[in-house]
């Protein structure tokens, strides 16, 4: 199987740190030293995740010649649906795109989502080999932060990336994958609202995503050093023959101690969070998108895709571009 096609959709508004030290006790230079983060894209009225998710996807089914017809099943992977909990944003982007044969459905697996969708998606068709997957990671995560904390609001951006997976006439699995969760770690990242809430007579919560940031970036550090040379082992290769990889773009100095801790050099990683921030589920896709259109990723490339988030959740995937 492999992926056919690309597509990634970021909204026009740009914020800048400095637009934020304007009404937050902050700095560029205190957000740029601590997480690489100079810039974000921040939805305005006119975006939302099922908007976002549909222009991403558009441009993913033109990238691989792909009807809406012949997607079999929309998976979006994200933390921001466009209603609490149902309907999923999935169905809103197959209606929106015309997926008319197509099953849909979200997945929540915060920041490791996008891998652990593409892993539905190429299971799904590893058994339906004559149908097509649309896979979409797709986040507003501006309309859950805190805007008055300082601590988690400088982190995150919206946007979205998709990708389509056929079996392009082999169907065999070739990727090598791993996904883990630790829910111990489950009170570092979250957001309240749920069922675990008995709601209050006339009350309207309107919860904002909390985070724990010290114990989250040491988890991601150990952990997406461990994921990546698990999947290097399992394939004979060390970490360093490995063309690129792809992070979760939560932190450019978490990903900086996983290079340092692997020993590897900081041009294997893929990074786009300078101007982009932690965009969670579409993280991933998005720096895929961007990396096959500045044609820095190629044919044949051996890559690995990592990430890591919120529950905790963990994941990987080894392959060579594009086969799955
Ligand atoms: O996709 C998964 C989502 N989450 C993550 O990936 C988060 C992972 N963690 C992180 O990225 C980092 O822990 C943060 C960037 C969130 C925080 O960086 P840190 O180096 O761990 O800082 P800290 O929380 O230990 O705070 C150090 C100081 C504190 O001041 P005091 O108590 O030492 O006086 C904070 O109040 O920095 C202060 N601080 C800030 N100062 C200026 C926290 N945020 C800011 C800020 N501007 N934006």
């Amino acid at each position: 199987m492999k992926i056919l096609g690309t597509g990634s959709y970021l909204p026009p508004k740009v914020v800048t740190n400095d637009d934020l030290a304007r009404s937050l006790d902050t700095s560029d230079e205190w957000i740029y030293s601590h997480t690489g983060i100079h810039s974000r894209h921040i939805a305005e009225a006119d975006d939302c995740t099922s908007v976002m998710a549909t222009k991403a996807a558009k441009e993913a089914l033109a990238a691989a010649d792909v009807s809406p017809e012949e997607i079999g099943l929309v998976i979006v992977a994200t933390s921001t649906p466009d209603y609490s909990t149902f309907p999923a944003t999935a169905c809103l982007v197959q209606d929106a795109l015309g997926c008319r044969n197509a099953g849909a459905y979200d997945l929540q697996a915060a920041c490791a989502g996008f891998i652990y969708a593409l892993e539905q998606g190429r299971c799904w068709v590893a058994a339906h080999p004559d149908r097509k997957v649309l896979v979409v990671g797709a986040e507003t995560l501006s309309r859950i932060v805190d805007w008055t904390d300082r601590a988690t609001c400088i982190l995150f951006g919206d946007g979205a990336g998709a990708v389509v997976v056929g079996a392009d006439g082999d169907a065999t699995p070739r990727a090598s994958v791993k996904l883990g969760a630790d829910g111990s770690g489950c009170e570092f990242i979250s957001r309240a609202g749920g069922a675990r809430v008995i709601p209050a007579p006339g009350q309207v919560p309107v919860p904002f995503l909390v985070l724990q940031g010290r114990p989250v970036f040491n988890f991601a550090v150990r952990t997406m050093d461990a994921i990546v040379r698990n999947l290097c082992a399992g394939v004979n290769i060390e970490p360093a023959a490995l063309d690129r990889i792809f992070a979760h773009q939560a932190n450019g100095r978490i990903i900086e101690a996983v290079g340092r801790r692997m020993g590897l050099p900081m041009d294997k990683f893929f990074m786009n969070i300078e101007t982009t921030g932690n965009t969670s589920a579409a993280s991933i896709p998005v720096a895929l998108d961007q990396a096959v259109r500045s044609g820095e990723l190629r044919e044949g490339d051996r890559i690995c895709l990592v990430g890591f988030g919120a529950g905790l959740t963990y994941g990987g995937l080894l392959m060579d571009w594009p086969r799955v």
